[in-house]
């Protein structure tokens, strides 16, 4: 069932987060969305800015919104780090029901006023929107960051920036990275609970991957309500096809070989979201 990630998080209780996938086709969004309905856990799907270049917008959102409405479970369909209003009000015209608009590489008042359109244009269309304040270490979509300029978001800021943009959910910077951490990540329990007491939104968590189980279970603990999950699916996908292609090399039929791999990356959702808590959370 189609839902928007404010809807979603409106059932987050304290002690358990919802899990946000990353996706670029048919076989992963199925692959998340059928082990949620398993589970009976709510699940939310994204696309990232790069990930629409590759399957195309209208591809995207079709998959996207089919696969949400062939469940029971409640279902968010979100554009992930989207880097222009254009492209938010793109993604909100082909039905996406929530958009994450990441102005955060730019200066603070430029932020706060791109981010208000957003969430201007989104009231009109019913869908929620997510924004970014600080900078989240590691390769950010397609734009590297560099580990050492990595800086954590200020909650006297954050708070500003929520309130003057009407923003749904928070991505704050709290010491995590995007893709596989290149040394051990310093995550920064404190900062989350600052921000948690200083931003009236829900917060999402960038950058799980390679993250701890006893992590996460603090990050959750602090208040984290929603988990995004990029790299640690894109890993089970890629990995399965290369086994299972290894092993019979021969093999031609695409829809053995994918239909493998769909049931290796609902190995990992299921572990994820037994992980955060959200099995049998859905209404
Ligand atoms: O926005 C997407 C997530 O922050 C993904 O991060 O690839 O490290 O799991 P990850
Ligand atoms: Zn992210």
């Amino acid at each position: 069932m189609l839902a928007t990630v404010k809807e979603i998080l409106h059932m987050v209780t304290p002690g358990w987060a919802v899990a946000a996938f990353n996706v670029h086709n048919l076989d992963d969004a199925r692959a998340v969305v059928e082990a949620a309905e398993e589970l009976n856990s709510p699940v939310i799907l994204m696309v990232s800015q790069s990930a629409l270049e590759y399957a195309g917008l209208s591809f995207a959102a079709r998959i996207c919104r089919t696969a949400a409405e062939e469940v029971r479970i409640p279902v968010a369909v979100q554009l992930d780090h989207g880097r222009s209003v254009e492209l938010a009000l793109a993604c909100m015209h082909h039905g996406f029901t929530a958009v994450m608009f990441d102005g955060s590489h730019l200066p603070l008042e430029e932020n706060i006023a791109q981010t208000r359109q957003v969430v201007k244009a989104a009231a009109r269309f019913g869908v929620s929107v997510e924004g970014e304040l600080g900078v989240i270490g590691g390769k950010e979509d397609e734009l590297a960051v560099a580990d050492q300029e990595s800086n954590l978001t200020d909650p006297q800021e954050a708070q500003r920036f929520v309130e003057a943009t009407g923003i749904d959910v928070f991505a704050p910077a709290v010491g995590t990275a995007h893709g596989f951490y290149t040394r051990p990540p310093r995550i920064n329990l404190e900062r989350v609970r600052a921000l948690r007491a200083q931003v009236k939104v829900p917060l999402a968590l960038h950058g799980s991957s390679g993250l701890s189980t006893v992590v996460l279970k603090q990050l959750i603990a602090e208040g984290i309500a929603k988990v995004n999950i990029g790299t640690d699916l894109k890993a089970a996908y890629t990995a399965s096809l290369r086994g299972f292609l290894t092993e019979l090399p021969e093999e031609h039929e695409p829809r053995k070989v994918f239909a493998f791999a769909r049931e290796q990356m609902k190995n990992l959702v299921r572990e994820r979201l037994g992980l955060l808590g959200s099995v049998d959370k859905a209404r």
